[in-house]
C-alpha cells in the first residue's frame, strides 16, 4: 500500500504485545569507605537486599505509585495509516485507525527534523496547551506516540471531519444566522476556557477550527499557543504570531506585550468570515492590512485608542483622517446587535475589546433567530476522509 506506513525494516515496534515493564533498581552509589558510626548508619540505611519489587527502591525514592502518572509513549505502529490530510506549517496530519479499538484518529507529525536544540518549545507548548485546555469545543488529544527515530513524534487527536476554511469554500451557500450563532457560541466558549486556563491560542483562524458532522466546532492547532500572565522576558513576546489576516492591530504596530485581546480580534475576523463566506481582511502585507482595517473601521483616535501613539511603529504610519466605520455597508443584513458585537471584537483598544466571557452574554445571541441546535446542522462529505461530493464543488 503506497499511502500506508512507509516501508521500513521490521522492528520491535511490530510486536503486538507490549514489553512488560521491568523495574530497574536505582544504581547504588557505593561509598568507598562507609563511615561505620552507628549514627550515620541509622541516618542512611543501605537499600535492603530483598527480592520484592518494593524493596528495590531506596528509602529516598518514593514508590512508583507516588510519581506523577508518566507512562512511556506508545508506538505509532499502534495505528494504521489511512491518508494524509494536510501538510501545515508545523507538521503533517494523517488520518489513521487505532489497531486496538478501530477508532479513527488524526495523527499530527511534529516537525523536529531541523531541531538542533532538543525537543522544540513549540511542540511542547502545543501538547501542553492541548492537555491544559480540554473542552467540548477543543480538539481532544489522546496521546503522543513515537516512531522509530527521534524525529518521529506524533500527537494523536480525535479525527474531525472538516476544517472551517475548507468547509466555507465547499459550501454552496453561507451559514444561516442561526448556525453562525451556534458556531460563535462554541468558539467563544472554547476561547474563554483557554483564557481562563492562562493559555493564549495566538493563531485563531478558520483553518484551525475543525467542525464535525454533528454541528460542533473544535479549536485546533495550538502550535503557537503559550501561557500568559507569567513575567515576560527581555524583548517581550514574539510578534511573529497570528496569521496576517487575523492579526490584531497592536501586534501589527509592534506591541511587545499583548494578551487575550489578540485572540478576540481573531474571533472578530472569524465572525465576519462566517457571514461573508470569505476572509474579512485579505491583505498581502502588514501595511496593506492596516490600511484595510482603517478603511473599514475608521482610523483610530486618541479617544478610541489612547495608547496608540505609544506603540513602537505608530510614528511610521500616517493615519488617514477620522471617519465613521463602514460595517453597515459591508454587512447589510446583520442586525444592530450583530454589528455591535462585531465592533466589540474589532475594538482598537485591546483594553476595551470584549472578552470571550462577556461576548457569550451579548444580546446578539438571544435575539431572533435563535442559535440552531447542533443536531439540526446539515452534514457534508469530509474531504479530510477522502469523501467527494460533486454538487458541493465550487462551480467556477
Ligand atoms: N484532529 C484533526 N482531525 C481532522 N483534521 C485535522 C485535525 N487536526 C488537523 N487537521 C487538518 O490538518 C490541517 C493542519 O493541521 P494544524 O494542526 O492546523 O497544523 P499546522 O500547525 O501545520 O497548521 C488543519 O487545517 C486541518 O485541515
Ligand atoms: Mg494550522
Amino acid at each position: 500500500m503506497s499511502d500506508s506506513t512507509p516501508s521500513r525494516k521490521r522492528s520491535k515496534w511490530d510486536d503486538d504485545e507490549e514489553e512488560p515493564y521491568v523495574a530497574v533498581a536505582p544504581p547504588s552509589k557505593r561509598r568507598s569507605k562507609p563511615k561505620a558510626t552507628p549514627e550515620s548508619a541509622d541516618a542512611t540505611p543501605p537499600p535492603q537486599q530483598s527480592t520484592t519489587r518494593q524493596s528495590l527502591h531506596s528509602r529516598y525514592v518514593p514508590p512508583r505509585t507516588h510519581h506523577p502518572p508518566i507512562l512511556p509513549s506508545r508506538s505509532v505502529y499502534c495505528y494504521e495509516r489511512l491518508n494524509q490530510i494536510e501538510e501545515g506549517s508545523y507538521g503533517v496530519v494523517f488520518r489513521a485507525r487505532d489497531k486496538q479499538t478501530g477508532d479513527i484518529v488524526a495523527l499530527k507529525k511534529l516537525k523536529l527534523d531541523e531541531e538542533k536544540n532538543g525537543f522544540p518549545i513549540t511542540a511542547l507548548r502545543e501538547v501542553n496547551a492541548l492537555m491544559t485546555c480540554r473542552h467540548e469545543n477543543v480538539v481532544g488529544i489522546r496521546e503522543v506516540v513515537v516512531g522509530d527515530t527521534l524525529t518521529q513524534v506524533f500527537v494523536v487527536m480525535d479525527f474531525i471531519e472538516h476544517d472551517l476554511k475548507s468547509l466555507l469554500h465547499l459550501m454552496p451557500s453561507p451559514f444561516l444566522q442561526s448556525e453562525i450563532k451556534t458556531l460563535m457560541l462554541q468558539l467563544l466558549s472554547a476561547v474563554g476556557h483557554c483564557h481562563a486556563n492562562w493559555i493564549l491560542h495566538r493563531d485563531l483562524k478558520t483553518s484551525n477550527l475543525l467542525m464535525n458532522n454533528r454541528g460542533t466546532i473544535k479549536v485546533a492547532d495550538f502550535g503557537l499557543a503559550r501561557r500568559y500572565g507569567d513575567p515576560v522576558g527581555v524583548g517581550g513576546m514574539t510578534q511573529l504570531v497570528v496569521t496576517l489576516w487575523y492579526r490584531a492591530p497592536e501586534i501589527l504596530l509592534g506591541a511587545t506585550t499583548y494578551s487575550t485581546a489578540v485572540d478576540m480580534w481573531s474571533v472578530g475576523c472569524i465572525f465576519a468570515e462566517l457571514i461573508l463566506k470569505e476572509p474579512l481582511f485579505q491583505a498581502k502585507g502588514e501595511i496593506e492590512l492596516l490600511a484595510m482595517i482603517f478603511k473599514l473601521l475608521g482610523a483610530p483616535t486618541s479617544n478610541s485608542w489612547p495608547e496608540y501613539s505609544t506603540l513602537p511603529l505608530a510614528k511610521t504610519i500616517s493615519l488617514p483622517s477620522p471617519q465613521p466605520h463602514q460595517l453597515r455597508q459591508k454587512f447589510p443584513y446583520l442586525t444592530a446587535a450583530g454589528i455591535d458585537l462585531l465592533l466589540s471584537f474589532l475594538a482598537y483598544d485591546p483594553d476595551r475589546r470584549i472578552t470571550a466571557e462577556d461576548a457569550l452574554q451579548h444580546p446578539y445571541f438571544t435575539e431572533s433567530p435563535l442559535p440552531k441546535h447542533p443536531d439540526l446542522f446539515g452534514s457534508f462529505p469530509s474531504a479530510a476522509a477522502g469523501e467527494k461530493c460533486v454538487h458541493l464543488k465550487d462551480p467556477t
